[in-house]
């Protein structure tokens, strides 16, 4: 069943998305475009996220820093410099 007419998402897309990691409408927005145009599916879209299992959401309750990319280790220092 639909839940975005306006992009053509499915309720199982959404889900889709949610298992992939989109926690919020924002970023099933972000995903599928879907709640951009009228704005009428964001109700719809929270309804089915609810208060479900979101990895970002957790940390942050738990009082861990939001999920972010890793830094990356510096590379190492050459010893040999051209000359
Ligand atoms: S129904 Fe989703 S943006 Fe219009």
């Amino acid at each position: 069943m639909y839940v975005c007419s306006c992009f053509g998402i499915t309720e199982e897309q959404v889900r889709e998305h949610a298992a992939a990691g989109a926690c919020t409408p924002r970023q099933i927005a972000s995903a599928s475009k879907a709640g951009t145009d009228c704005g009428s599916c964001v109700r719809r879209i929270q309804g089915i996220l609810g208060r479900g299992e979101c990895p970002r959401r957790t940390a942050l309750d738990r009082g861990e820093p939001p999920l972010t990319a890793q830094p990356t280790p510096a590379p190492a220092a050459s010893s040999a410099v051209a000359a």
